[in-house]
């Protein structure tokens, strides 16, 4: 039987290639973000090569009825959620002490706010029905804090945190919870909305694709995995990071991501 996947943030970067591999893999859709006239054109393209059933809905998440409202909207639809995959997200760098406050509020809201009550929308009845899957991206920021991204890095760990704590407590009732954690990942909007320009990793290293990280996610959410990092640089920082003082891991952070001085 087709499964549906409702995927957040599906208008482009990481979401929009989680749309074209569960598509790929026999899922109707359900895809949400903000820019409904994005989602229209990935809607006819993956209508056009799949002929599944995509359906899109613009919504503001980092709005705090929004959740509530998108759930209405489904339900008015009669389509059922088998696959909620969180991935709208995004950062903001600077000084927490020159942030603009509003901006913040609203990486709140969507990174952690939407994504905890989505999930408290969409459990019940996957539960009831003895089938689900739930997919939270968080990032490998999840693992440590990170100075001049602070309330990101947290909002990630936060992400982290409560996926495995969920997939404890829904341990063996059909349901599962997996949380992806990529590295830098090119070929998305991220490092623009972050406004990352003058810290620039994205352009010293060679980063994975987008649709990299998208397979990965989709075939560790099959595997039921709990954490999932992408790549082996990644894999081997996190590992280095449990070994090392998390002050010290703090500062290299720190180090990395200080604003260039005037
Ligand atoms: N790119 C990286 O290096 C990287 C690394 C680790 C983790 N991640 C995580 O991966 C996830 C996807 O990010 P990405 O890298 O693919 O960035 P992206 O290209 O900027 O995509 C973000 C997606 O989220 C949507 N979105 C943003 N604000 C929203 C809002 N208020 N309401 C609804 N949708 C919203 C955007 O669509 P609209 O603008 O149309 O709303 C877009 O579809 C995020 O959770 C991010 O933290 C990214």
């Amino acid at each position: 039987m087709v499964k549906t996947a409702l995927i957040t943030g599906a208008s482009g970067g990481i979401g929009y290639e989680l749309a074209k591999v569960f598509a790929a893999n026999n899922h109707d859709l359900i895809l949400v973000a903000r820019s409904i006239d994005k989602l229209q054109r990935i809607q006819d393209e993956l209508t056009k090569t799949h002929g599944l059933q995509v359906h899109v809905i613009g919504c503001d998440l980092s709005q705090i009825d929004a959740p509530q409202l998108l759930f209405e909207r489904i339900q008015q639809q009669q389509l059922t959620v088998d696959v909620l995959v969180n991935n709208a997200g995004f950062g903001d760098y600077g000084p927490f002490a020159d942030c603009d406050w509003a901006k913040q509020i609203a990486l709140m809201q969507l990174n952690m706010g939407s994504l905890t009550h989505l999930i408290r929308l969409c459990l019940p009845p996957m539960l009831e029905r003895g089938y689900g899957k739930i997919l939270n991206v968080a990032s490998t920021a999840a693992f440590q804090p990170g100075p001049f991204m602070a309330t990101y890095y947290a909002s990630k760990s936060y992400v982290m945190s409560f996926t495995e704590a969920l997939a404890h407590e829904i341990k063996g009732t059909g349901v599962t919870a997996t949380v992806l954690c990529p590295g830098p990942t090119r070929g998305t909007g991220f490092q623009a909305r972050a406004e990352l320009g003058d810290v620039d990793f994205f352009k010293k290293f060679k980063l994975p694709a987008a649709s990299e990280v998208a397979q990965f996610g989709y075939a560790a959410l099959e595997r039921n995995q709990v954490v999932a990092v992408h790549g082996f640089f990644n894999q081997l920082l996190v590992f280095t990071n449990r070994l090392m003082p998390r002050q010290l891991v703090t500062n290299a952070v720190g180090q990395l991501q200080a604003p260039p001085e005037n």
